[in-house]
């Protein structure tokens, strides 16, 4: 287990470096970085309250500290990504599935709490990774649409791509068959496919 939390927390800088840091830009406050997040309850900022699903925070006291009402995060406050939002100048990233008229220019969260990297991972109770991508790159079609492909690909190449996931996955780990080196390499595989593909 000490191995696969170090491969991914691997991926995860990698993941954040390759996008070239925070992408900052310092006096070029038009010029924001949107912020896409993908995971699970660690970053889940209210996706679950609109799926059929026990994995919800969508009760007192969650949310008591900050937000003065359960928001769907399962905290009593702010998420990592929230923080880091407010650290580069954007306003809260929205979930994914929150109705609402959102242009995602800014970002968009797709994390949902309980997910897995792997399809297997609480199945039909979740949004897995494979699903959030696709939601990723429906904003993207979105996106292109409204501001022209080469703005939108200006801005999806600086943006930042925010990953917490797997986790979730080791829970079936004892049912695997197969030897604890081969579950790793099938988690790490995955979410490497789900990073090339998003990419
Ligand atoms: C383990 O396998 C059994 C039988 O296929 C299944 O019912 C159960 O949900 C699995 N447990 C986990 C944690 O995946
Ligand atoms: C991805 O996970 C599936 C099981 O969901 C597995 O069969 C497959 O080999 C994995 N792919 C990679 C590239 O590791």
């Amino acid at each position: 287990m000490a191995a696969s939390d170090l491969h991914f927390f691997a991926l995860v800088v990698l993941a954040i470096s390759a996008t070239g840091c925070l992408g900052l830009e310092h006096g070029h406050d038009a010029k924001h970085v949107p912020l896409f997040v993908f995971g699970d309850s660690i970053f889940d900022a209210g996706n679950n309250n609109y799926i059929n699903t026990f994995a919800q925070a969508n009760f007192w006291p969650y949310g008591e500290t900050f937000f003065k009402y359960p928001t769907g995060r399962f905290c009593d406050g702010r998420l990592i990504p929230d923080f880091i939002a407010e650290y580069a100048k954007l306003p809260l990233v929205p979930p994914y599935l929150q109705p609402g008229n959102h242009q995602f220019g800014y970002g968009a969260n797709f994390a949902s709490a309980g997910a897995g990297v792997l399809d297997e991972t609480l199945p039909g109770l979740v949004i897995n990774l494979n699903t959030q991508m696709a939601y990723f790159k429906d904003v993207e079609k979105q996106l292109m649409h409204k501001l022209g492909d080469e703005e939108a690909t200006r801005l999806l190449s600086k943006a930042v791509y925010f990953f917490s996931i797997g986790g979730n996955d080791y829970g079936s780990l004892a049912n695997y068959s197969g030897s604890h080196d081969k579950f790793v390499e099938m988690v790490i595989g995955n979410m490497t496919v789900v990073i090339k593909v998003g990419h």
